[in-house]
């Protein structure tokens, strides 16, 4: 990961300037955005010129409207990837991974394969967005907080990991299937029937964290909240999302000492998602 650190600082000061110039902006598409996008791009070693369309192809992924055209499409175009990095590898994970899929006996079949350049397109990209907006949001809600992290920039990793527990950007895990008959809060599921676990709701769990509603940077880090998951599933790009968010929402309310959100926050409406969880825009005054 951390050859990926100047190319971020980089864009970051890149957007940041290209932001002052405008005084206003929806901070989710002109800085949450770019910076996700840029990394998995250069992770997985997609071409500048084509990465545009995975905006829409990360929403018709995560979207409600499941767009099954729009899917294909990313798929056909991760195959051709694959298959040129299969021709001629780079210095990327996906030539890595197609190595090890191309090699005798190799642990990876090619549908496998693809099937991970998808999952680290959609588990990349679009839940870093919002854990840099959720972060921002969250600072901006609770002012003297952020006053804190200004003074002191120590403490901004704490932030981050309070988000992800106050307001984790993926909602619920991925499906699970019931191994045996489980009976919670009085509703069996029958073995073999799936299950949505809600890591929102357990990170809101009273019997969990003290006082879980309250955004609070100093909470104690023992009551470990499930924003990455858990177990043999722990999301592998923690670091990364950790990192990229560090990075810009540190530079972010360094270069703007009077940011503040352009519009009433009760008047924001929450990306259409069930697996996705952040502001759909995020309109904030740069000064
Ligand atoms: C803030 C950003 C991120 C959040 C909140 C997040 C959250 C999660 C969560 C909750 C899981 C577990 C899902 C489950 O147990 O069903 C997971 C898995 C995963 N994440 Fe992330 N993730 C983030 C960023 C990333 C990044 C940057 C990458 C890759 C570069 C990534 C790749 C993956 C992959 C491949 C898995 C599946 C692991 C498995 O099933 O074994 N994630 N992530």
């Amino acid at each position: 990961m951390e050859p990926l650190r100047p190319k971020i600082e980089q864009l970051v000061d890149e957007l940041l300037d290209r932001m002052a110039a405008q005084g206003e902006v929806d901070l989710v598409s002109a800085f949450a955005l770019p910076i996700p996008l840029l990394v998995i791009s250069e992770l997985l070693g997609v071409p500048e010129e084509d990465r545009e369309p995975f905006v829409t192809w990360a929403d018709a992924v995560n979207g409600t409207e499941h767009d099954p055209e729009v899917t294909q499409e990313a798929y056909a175009y991760l195959r051709k990837l694959v298959a040129d990095k299969r021709a001629d590898p780079a210095d990327d994970l996906l030539s890595a991974l197609s190595v090890v899929a191309a090699e005798e006996g190799g642990s990876l079949s090619e549908t496998e394969l693809l099937h991970n350049a998808m999952l680290l397109l959609v588990a990349g990209y679009d839940t870093t967005v919002y854990l840099i907006a959720n972060t921002v949001l969250a600072l901006l809600q609770a002012p003297e907080q952020l006053a804190e992290v200004r003074e002191n920039p120590a403490l901004l990793p704490d932030a981050i990991e309070e988000v992800l527990r106050y307001d984790s950007p993926v909602n619920i895990s991925s499906p699970r299937w019931a191994a045996e008959p489980i009976t919670l809060n009085g509703v069996t599921v029958p073995a073999g029937q799936p299950l949505l676990i809600s890591i929102m709701s357990a990170n809101r769990d009273a019997a969990h964290f003290d006082d879980p509603d309250r955004f609070d940077i100093h909470r104690d880090k023992s009551g470990r909240h499930l924003g990455f998951g858990h177990g043999i599933h722990y999301c592998p790009g923690a670091p990364l999302a950790r990192m990229e968010t560090l990075i810009a929402v540190g530079k972010l309310i360094e270069r703007f000492p009077g940011l503040g959100l352009a519009v009433s926050s009760d008047t924001l409406t929450m990306r259409d998602s069930l697996l996705i969880h952040g502001p759909a825009s995020l309109p904030v005054r740069l000064t």
